[in-house]
């Protein structure tokens, strides 16, 4: 069964064509980061904008790099929530207007689900239950996955997403957007225990805090600059990435333990970062866990992660009416609302 998915929830135009949950055969994106780093952050605006312009064309070459035209294609999945809104609806839209042309099923796909399902074409031989840690630039989830379509959210982020933090300290440091990758070429030359970073106190067993660890790395920015001392701009990015890694896979381990569940996986956008893999490989494997991780090419947003999680919404029964909305917010546990489209 061919999906063709469509994400459009934040800077990133996407469309690709996965088979059977696990097979990428195209992958097409156009990006308006560039235009949005002169910003230093997303201008949501702009993206919906970038989506307008560039959806058309990212989907025909979606299309045209599997082999496929919409006669080869099973059903329609559509990033519709959380995101941002604008951007959302461009993607909502456009796939609304091609199932409905082509009468095929409309299948809602929530974006954190969609990076869970990043490890599907991965791995292709990975099936629920794991224990999945989603960090993202909005979020931070720890995600018992049950089944393809069953989630339950064990812990999260109590302020900022790991992302955020990342994108917020190197906006300080001048390291220009968007942050992770930023701070992690610069941490290449520093030494991780320069700094002392404070480790957040949370009240929930599974649950980070970023927010106290961001203000302690800008206080040092500030602090050097009233006094007239040079940063070292390598060394605080080096700490801040090992502080983040060590909160993230910490965490990570306890909620293993607690579920005694033995395949760990990371996900989303923050799953780049080198140190953090390594970080809870290390840690798996003291443990006796097995470690799943995304290839880089689905660590950050991409639509075949949706078409992928759209086969299993779609073979589990889960598709839109044509009054299909989109949400800025919507708990990844939750389905959307359901209807007929095809
Ligand atoms: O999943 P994603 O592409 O978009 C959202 O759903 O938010 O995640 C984007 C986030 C950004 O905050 C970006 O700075 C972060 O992922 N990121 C990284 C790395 N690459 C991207 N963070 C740390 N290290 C990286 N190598
Ligand atoms: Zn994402």
């Amino acid at each position: 069964m061919k999906i063709l998915g469509i994400e459009t929830s934040c800077d990133e135009t996407a469309a690709a064509v996965v088979e059977d949950g696990n097979k990428q055969l195209s992958a097409a994106v156009a990006s308006s980061v560039s235009e949005q780093a002169l910003y230093g952050g997303i201008v949501p605006e702009i993206a919906s904008r970038r989506h307008i312009e560039h959806i058309s064309a990212i989907t025909e070459k979606a299309l045209s790099d599997a082999g496929c035209t919409m006669h080869n294609i099973d059903a329609i999945a559509v990033t519709a929530a959380p995101g941002l809104i604008g951007a959302l609806l461009v993607g909502v839209n456009f796939a609304k207007g091609l199932a409905f042309a082509a009468a095929k099923p409309l299948v809602p796909v929530h974006h954190l689900r969609g990076h869970v399902a990043s490890l599907y074409l991965s791995h292709p031989t990975l099936k629920p239950p794991f224990l999945c840690l989603v960090a993202s630039g909005g979020h931070c989830h720890y995600v018992q996955v049950h089944h393809y379509t069953q989630f339950a959210v064990l812990g999260r982020t109590v302020d900022d997403a790991a992302g955020e933090a990342f994108d917020k300290v190197a906006r300080a440091l001048k390291l220009g957007y968007p942050g992770g990758p930023a701070i992690a070429r610069a941490a290449q030359s520093g030494s991780p225990l320069a700094y002392p970073l404070p480790t957040p106190k949370v009240a929930g067993p599974f649950d980070v805090s970023f927010s106290g660890l961001k203000t302690a790395a800008l206080n040092v920015i500030n602090q050097a600059a009233m006094r007239g001392e040079a940063l070292n701009v390598p060394d605080l990015a080096a700490s801040f990435q090992h502080k983040v890694a060590t909160i993230l896979t910490d965490k990570l381990l306890a909620a293993a333990r607690h579920t005694a569940c033995t395949t760990l996986c990371l996900a989303g956008g923050v799953a780049a970062n080198t140190l953090l893999r390594e970080a809870a490989e290390q840690k798996a494997r003291a443990a006796g866990c097995a470690l799943l991780l995304p290839a880089m090419a689905h660590t950050g947003d991409n639509a075949a992660m949706i078409a992928a999680q759209g086969f299993y919404e779609y073979t589990a029964g889960h598709t839109a009416g044509w009054d299909l909305n989109a949400w800025a917010t919507w708990p990844m546990e939750e389905g959307f609302p359901e209807g007929t489209s095809a």
